[in-house]
Formats: structure tokens, sequence, C-alpha cells
């Protein structure tokens, strides 16, 4: 990789930018969706906080599960992807991860994912927060989308015996799904 000598904007020349910009593209397109999966993978040893399972392998059940029934790539990477945002802001990480990942989801699994925490609620047996509190989006669009979401690969994914394929097998879908929009945003730009 070539190193340009400028060690500020100022300084840089019209061949320094061109160099940095150039390396720059060709890497986030290489490395697309190796960020989001990084954050997954840095819970991969967290406490699970009296589940049977962790964050890290709830991500890895649903997922497993969401390939399993046949999913296309993308929702199979939404579901992956779901829980990425828990840690850095508990109370609202659907929102967080649904800004992280909008870009590179169709609108309905975007609009799934960053909002799947008030149709969590609603498989709640016991909570002090109104579990019917999703029926304010009944009639829109993506309500059925992500009450399957929730029912199907969120609120029943805490089994400690319930198959879970390695990271392995969902990075490749990652990039890819990543990687289309990177690709096209990076060479949309001047
Ligand atoms: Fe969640
Ligand atoms: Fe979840």
């Amino acid at each position: 990789m070539d190193k340009v000598g400028a060690t500020s904007f100022t300084a840089a020349t019209e061949k320094d930018w061109e160099i940095a910009v150039r390396q720059g593209r060709q890497r986030y397109i290489a490395d697309a969706g190796v960020a989001a999966l990084n954050l997954l993978k840095s819970q991969k040893d967290e406490p699970s906080n009296g589940w049977q399972v962790n964050n890290y392998e709830h991500s890895l059940s649903a997922a497993t599960k969401a390939l399993r029934n046949g999913e296309d790539e993308e929702y199979v990477v939404a579901v992956l992807l779901h829980d990425l945002a828990q840690d850095l802001d508990p109370m609202r990480h659907d929102r967080v991860a649904g800004t992280l990942m909008k870009p590179f989801l169709r609108p309905e699994n975007h609009w799934m994912v960053a909002n799947h925490q008030v149709f969590q609620l609603g498989f709640r047996t016991h909570s002090k927060f109104d579990t019917k509190a999703c029926e304010k989006f009944r009639g829109h669009p993506f309500f059925e989308h992500t009450l399957r979401f929730c029912d199907l690969y969120d609120q029943s994914c805490f089994d400690p015996n319930a198959e879970r394929l390695a990271i392995a097998t969902f990075e490749p879908m990652v990039r890819r799904v990543f990687g289309r929009v990177m690709q096209a945003r990076m060479t949309s730009y001047p």
C-alpha cells in the first residue's frame, strides 16, 4: 500500500488525495461488512445475564434457524446482526442496529431490525412495560414482517441445545450483502 508524505489535509497534494482515496475505496469494498461482524464477534464471551445463551449465541442460533428455514441471504444477515448493538445501547439497540445497517438492507428488513424491541415485548408474559405497545404500528406495511421475525427468530432462539452454525458460515453472506452496496456507493462518488 502506498503512503503519502503529507501529515495534514492542507499539506496533501492532488496526487496524495488520489492515492489515499483510491486505496481507501478499494479497502472499504474489500472489507465491507467486516466492521459489523467484528462488533458481533466482540460479544462472543460476554455474560448471558442469566439466560442459557449469551447474545452472540442467540444471534447465531437465530441466523442458523433462518438459514435452515430457507430465508433469503439478506434476511439471514439481518437476523444475524439484529442485536449487534445490544451492548452499545441496550434500551434502544434496535434503533442503533437499524441505523448502522440501513444502507445495506431492503426497507422491510431495515424496519424490522430498527423496531424489533417493541414487537419482542409482545412475547413477554411478565413485563412492567406495555406488552401491547407494538399495536401502535398495526397497519404498517412491515408490521407482519417484523412480528414474524420476532416470533420465529428472536423470542424463540434462546435454547442452548439449538443448532448454532459457526460465524464463518455467515461471514461470506455478510460480506456479499454489505459489499454490493459498498461497491455501488464507492463507485458513485466523484
Ligand atoms: Fe434485540
Ligand atoms: Fe434478539
